[in-house]
């Protein structure tokens, strides 16, 4: 499939149809972090199966629905549900949700995960602000024909996590009884967990953190220049960090309980930009 901007343009015209105002930040929920979309005041739902050219969310915990509304007053997009490599899509299909908020014209993306953690002093439950990733698996969103209408062929990353953003998420920490750290998030493809060996190289490749998502995003949010904010929530100790198997269940369990701080400190996130 080559895809131009009419494709991607085909989508956010369904979606303009559907509100009658233009959304200023686009948050997308990860893993088990839906319960943030009860915060949208005014919302307007839709779902991901009516909107053509979109994809599917195929993951149980993810809603697959794109909300419209406001949260602290400021006009959002928050999908509940994101696509991953592992279920099967393409790295070139990841471009499209991010493609089609930039369409709607949202200035900027809130990019949300759960993760392992592969430091040690990080603790389940913690919140990591993504500053740098390391992603050596899996292709790149933008291979491909490149689309001009959204950036150019090669383009910088070495600042793609706004700092400014990232200051204005350290700030906004102060008043949260979580503890948020700032590191870097790896890339894995699952959908197995990792390896005890894999995450000792994550460690030894500086990350502080990995997940399965995320990074195809940030990229296509980088791409088209939009400001990006990206939060990992730690939902466990990545596989061999503690001398117990991981279980799945660890994660639902850890983003369940701190889904209220959590939606709290994203809401004044929100509030400040
Ligand atoms: N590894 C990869 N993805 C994850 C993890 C993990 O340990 N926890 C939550 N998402």
């Amino acid at each position: 499939m080559t895809y131009t901007c009419e494709f991607f343009q085909k989508s956010a015209d369904f979606l303009r149809a559907q509100v009658d105002f233009t959304p200023e930040t686009g948050i997308v929920l990860g893993s088990c972090l839906g319960p943030f979309a009860q915060a949208i005041e005014h919302p307007v739902v839709v779902d991901y199966a009516g909107i053509p050219n979109f994809l599917l969310s195929t993951v149980a915990s993810h809603a697959g629905k794109l909300i419209f509304g406001t949260v602290a007053g400021k006009r959002v997009v928050c999908m509940s549900g994101r696509f991953h490599s592992y279920e099967g899509y393409r790295f070139e299909e990841l471009v499209i949700p991010i493609r089609v908020l930039k369409l709607l014209g949202v200035k900027s993306v809130i990019l949300t995960n759960a993760a392992g953690a592969v430091n040690p002093d990080y603790r389940p439950g913690d919140v990591m602000i993504i500053a740098d990733h390391v992603k050596l698996n899996g292709e790149s969103p933008l291979r491909g024909p490149n689309v001009e209408d959204f950036g150019p062929r090669f383009f910088d990353v070495s600042q793609m996590y706004a700092p400014e953003l990232r200051r204005l998420a350290l700030d906004c920490a102060k008043n949260s009884p979580l503890r948020v750290h700032e590191g870097t998030y790896m890339f894995f493809p699952g959908p197995q967990f990792e390896t005890p060996a894999e995450i000792r190289a994550a460690r030894f490749l500086a990350a502080d953190a990995v997940g399965m998502s995320t990074v195809t995003e940030a990229l296509t949010a980088a791409h088209c220049g939009m400001p990006l904010l990206a939060l990992s929530v730690i939902t466990n100790m990545a596989a061999g960090v503690l001398d117990q198997p991981l279980r799945a269940e660890e994660v639902d369990v850890t983003a369940e309980k701190i889904a209220g701080p959590f939606s709290d400190y994203m809401k004044a996130i929100v509030a400040a930009i």
